[in-house]
């Protein structure tokens, strides 16, 4: 049930604290800040590259896995979507391990590369949210998400479950290989463990963020940008907004808009910028600036800090807690989902049950 709302969505959307403490649980230890060795059932020591697979928001749960497979645990990472993955005929070392990340477990393309894999003699692991699904039956290491059901068409805690599932994998795989040390492990564990709490203080912000949605609610093309970890989080913000509310929306890396989308900007698409104050923080900021200058309108996502440098007239600014570089992605995805929903609900579509979408995509 629903419980006290409105729709499973939102209802999972709040669920998120509780559910990712449970798969982080699953994974390290947070008295000792260790890695739970018994829970990874892949040696990293004996792999040198990571070919990972998936379909719409796990693909890009997977592309900010990405950037902590390769920093933390120095592991080249091939991603692609499955569609074209199955039949782009990769050449494929056997020293790789191939990820395929899906909520359900049974989406078409995804098994498609799963088996394609399989056949040419790789080790398959797989995160998957529904442990008794086809691709983890088929999967030789399986990698639970621990989210729960998820009824919304609509993925949001399975995406951040997604998510913290591979941040611990990242340091594991990053322990194996001798790329961090004991002190580094404990301080990503560390905090990996305080992110259920920020997520709690960013879910009060709804108030401030459904807010801003009667504004979004009245136009037709929002873009998104961010760079490092937050450019996958744009390509999902736009992809949640789409689904739900059906307003035209692209993610896009911020290095990009020079390149192309910024002949788009004029008062009438607000720009929403992911930007958490890390080190790409002022790369971030000058290409808000162009858009500002350009009478594009932005909601800024940021912390205090990163507020106060800003130095435009933002649209709205959505200040979050100063978070660990490490858990910026699961943090910042909440105002991103919150968004999305709120617009949705505005315009009143459906959306537990967007037109055309089904929750599964088990045909290709
Ligand atoms: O079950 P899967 O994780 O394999 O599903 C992949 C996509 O179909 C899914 O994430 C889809 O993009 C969602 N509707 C996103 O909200």
């Amino acid at each position: 049930s629903k419980g006290n709302h409105r729709h499973f969505m939102q209802k999972e959307m709040f669920e998120q604290p509780e559910v990712i403490s449970h798969t982080l649980s699953n994974y390290l230890d947070f008295t000792m800040g260790t890695v739970r060795e018994e829970a990874i059932g892949v040696d990293f020591s004996t792999i040198d590259r990571l070919t990972i697979t998936a379909c719409g928001t796990a693909f890009y749960a997977a592309s900010v896995a990405r950037y902590w497979f390769e920093q933390i645990a120095r592991l080249p990472v091939d991603i692609d979507i499955a569609s074209e993955f199955r039949y782009r005929e990769m050449p494929l070392s056997k020293n790789s391990l191939a990820l395929f990340v899906s909520q359900s477990g049974e989406t078409a393309d995804t098994l498609a590369s799963l088996r394609y894999c399989k056949a040419q003699g790789l080790k398959i692991a797989s995160v998957v949210n529904v442990t008794g699904s086809t691709i983890a039956r088929e999967s030789d290491a399986i990698f639970p998400t621990l989210a729960g059901p998820e009824i919304g068409v609509a993925s949001t805690k399975a995406f951040t479950c997604q998510l913290s599932a591979m941040a611990a994998l990242a340091i594991a795989a990053g322990k194996a290989r001798g790329t961090i040390d004991a002190r580094q492990e404990q301080q990503l564990v560390r905090a990996l463990s305080e992110a259920p709490r920020y997520i709690n203080q960013v879910l009060k912000l709804e108030n401030q963020i459904e807010a801003i949605c009667q504004h979004l609610a009245k136009v037709k093309h929002v873009l998104y940008l961010g760079r490092g970890t937050s450019y996958p989080l744009a390509m999902e913000g736009a992809l949640k907004l789409k689904e739900i509310s059906y307003i035209h929306a692209e993610g896009y890396a911020a290095g990009e808009l020079k390149h192309g989308p910024i002949a788009l900007i004029d008062e009438t698409m607000p720009v929403i910028v992911i930007a958490p104050s890390d080190r790409l923080y002022d790369k971030t900021v000058s290409n808000m600036q162009e858009v500002a200058a350009r009478g594009g309108r932005v909601i800024l996502i940021t912390d205090r800090k990163g507020a106060e440098g800003a130095r435009i007239d933002t649209m709205a600014t959505i200040v979050l807690p100063d978070v660990p570089e490490l858990i910026t992605p699961l943090v910042y995805a909440l105002p991103i989902q919150m968004l999305a929903y709120h617009t949705a609900v505005t315009m009143g579509t459906d959306v537990d049950q967007p037109r055309n979408l089904a929750k599964s995509v088990t045909v290709e």
